[in-house]
């Protein structure tokens, strides 16, 4: 299993695995211009997941100089249950302290059983009762 940044051109191979993954939502940022610009934005920190030079696994990484802000962590089904989401995370880390990002948050949804499941076994991470979180999405005129 090798683990490597993000770049552009991996922008359909991971479309496509976030399509096929239940509990994953495509959103409009996930097309390949916002894609590509969030790469941009945050270089080398999104990472992706190789074994025999399939993708396996994936996570989005971006922060703000402040806190770090993990999206669509996902493992190919065929490959979980394997360390790879916490590789992913491990690495992620690392890569975050090296900026000076010592604190990160994920959104889970809490209809994601998995996914809950993965983040409640990750030490040092616990769940926020004390946050409500609240969004918006500015719609264009
Ligand atoms: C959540 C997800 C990324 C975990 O990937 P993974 O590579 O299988 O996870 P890991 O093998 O690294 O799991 C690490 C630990 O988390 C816990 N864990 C992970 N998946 C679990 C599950 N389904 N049930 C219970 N515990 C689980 C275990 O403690 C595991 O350690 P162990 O195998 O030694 O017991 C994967 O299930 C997935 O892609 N789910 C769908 C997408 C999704 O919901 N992503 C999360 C968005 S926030």
């Amino acid at each position: 299993m090798s683990i490597r940044p993000i770049r552009s051109a991996d922008h359909a191979a991971l479309l496509a695995l976030w399509q096929r993954t239940p509990g994953i939502c495509i959103r409009p940022e996930d097309a390949f211009e916002p894609f590509c610009a969030y790469l941009l934005r945050n270089p080398d920190l999104s990472l992706l997941s190789e074994i025999d030079g399939r993708l396996a696994g994936c996570v989005l990484v971006g922060h703000d100089g402040r806190r770090g802000y993990l999206q669509h962590l996902v493992v190919d089904q065929a490959y979980r249950g394997r360390g790879l989401a916490q590789a992913l995370l491990v690495e992620t880390l690392a890569r975050l302290a090296a900026l000076g990002v010592q604190k990160s948050h994920v959104f889970v949804l809490r209809d994601a059983p998995e996914a809950l499941a993965f983040w409640e076994a990750q030490p040092g991470w616990g769940p926020r009762e004390d946050i409500q979180l609240y969004s918006t999405r500015r719609v264009s005129a």
